[in-house]
């Protein structure tokens, strides 16, 4: 063995105190100055992608993994660009084709991919808890990009944002979320949102898709479709077909969930605004002549979500409640 082989690199770790760690675990981890802040500083981010060159140099030489244990298209691949214009270095997992095929635990996941030392671990996951696992399993900022049917806070934070730029407030406004609440993590983000900024939430569908007891979230419930002419906006829910258990009569049929509660033309009024997360079941949940509308804000949602998770993990490793990172304005 020569002498440059034999030399030993000392392993250098960073103790908790050194790293004091913020998660996005779900809305409950904010409050309203934190969502004021967070969107604040999407909208300075916005500025910055008018430019010619869109990365911004704030992140460099952080490493942000992608673990995605669910199907994703919007969300992991804005997570992906995101850190990317930020200067991050970027991985992806995802369950398919990982050692999750060959039984390896998600603890073990995490306790692998934590010896690569990550500064943020985005996690999707069909569980509920999953992230609050890695987060206890590393020394990452741990963010929540959904975990069952439980929480989805970056959907939320963007879908706030794109209500305050289309309607200049969020205070005040009245919100419909029309469809299955029950298996949906949007719907319980949003609802935790919309309260803190002080806006009002209709919760409207079939008795059989509102989770009984939901009304202490702070939102109303309605189970007429006709409700829905109150609201300024309308935020229509996928019908989630793959969570809802075999032999489980949620509905009738999907041609009958159309016809009595699929958002249509007839159903809207002038000035309404409709949103949706994605991705649509066109013409189950949303008719096609609303989703490809002039109302419709939902590739509106897609482009605005690169810049709140931009936010986000701006926000995690640079700026925060005390803002002492790399400031926006030096890119
Ligand atoms: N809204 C949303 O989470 O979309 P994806 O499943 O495509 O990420």
């Amino acid at each position: 063995m020569t002498e440059a082989a034999s030399v030993r690199l000392p392993v250098v770790r960073q103790d908790d105190d050194a790293r004091p760690r913020r998660h996005l675990l779900g809305i409950s981890d904010l409050d309203r100055d934190d969502i004021e802040r967070l969107l604040g500083t999407a909208a300075t981010i916005s500025r910055s992608l008018d430019r010619e060159v869109k990365k911004l140099p704030v992140l460099r030489g952080r490493l942000i993994i992608n673990v995605f244990y669910e199907s994703s298209t919007r969300t992991l691949s804005s997570f992906d660009l995101a850190a990317k214009r930020l200067s991050a270095d970027t991985m992806a997992v995802r369950s398919s084709g990982s050692s999750a095929d060959k039984g390896e635990s998600l603890k073990d996941t995490a306790l692998t991919l934590a010896e690569y030392d990550p500064d943020v671990i985005v996690i999707r996951h069909p569980h509920i808890g999953a992230p609050d696992l890695v987060a206890r399993a590393t020394r990452a900022h741990v963010v929540n990009a959904g975990d069952g049917k439980h929480q989805h806070p970056t959907q939320a934070l963007l879908d706030l944002y794109t209500m305050r730029e289309a309607l200049g407030r969020l205070e005040g406004l009245h919100v419909a979320i029309v469809g299955d609440v029950l298996h949906s993590r949007v719907a319980r983000s949003l609802i935790e949102a919309l309260t803190l900024v002080g806006a009002r939430t209709t919760l409207v569908g079939p008795p059989t898709l509102i989770p009984r007891g939901i009304e202490q979230m702070g939102c109303e419930v309605s189970t007429a479709i006709g409700d829905i002419e109150a609201a300024d906006v309308v935020y229509v829910l996928r019908m989630q077909q793959e969570r809802m258990s075999a032999g489980a009569a949620y509905v009738p049929s999907l041609r009958e969930y159309a016809a009595e509660w699929g958002v249509t033309p007839g159903r809207l009024r002038p000035g309404q605004i409709v949103m949706h997360p994605g991705p649509m079941n066109r013409g189950v949940e949303i008719d096609p002549r609303v989703a490809d509308s002039d109302v419709s804000l939902i590739s509106t949602q897609v482009r605005f979500g690169l810049v709140v998770r931009m936010a986000v993990l701006y926000d995690l490793l640079a700026g925060g409640p005390t803002g002492d990172g790399l400031p926006l304005e030096v890119a």
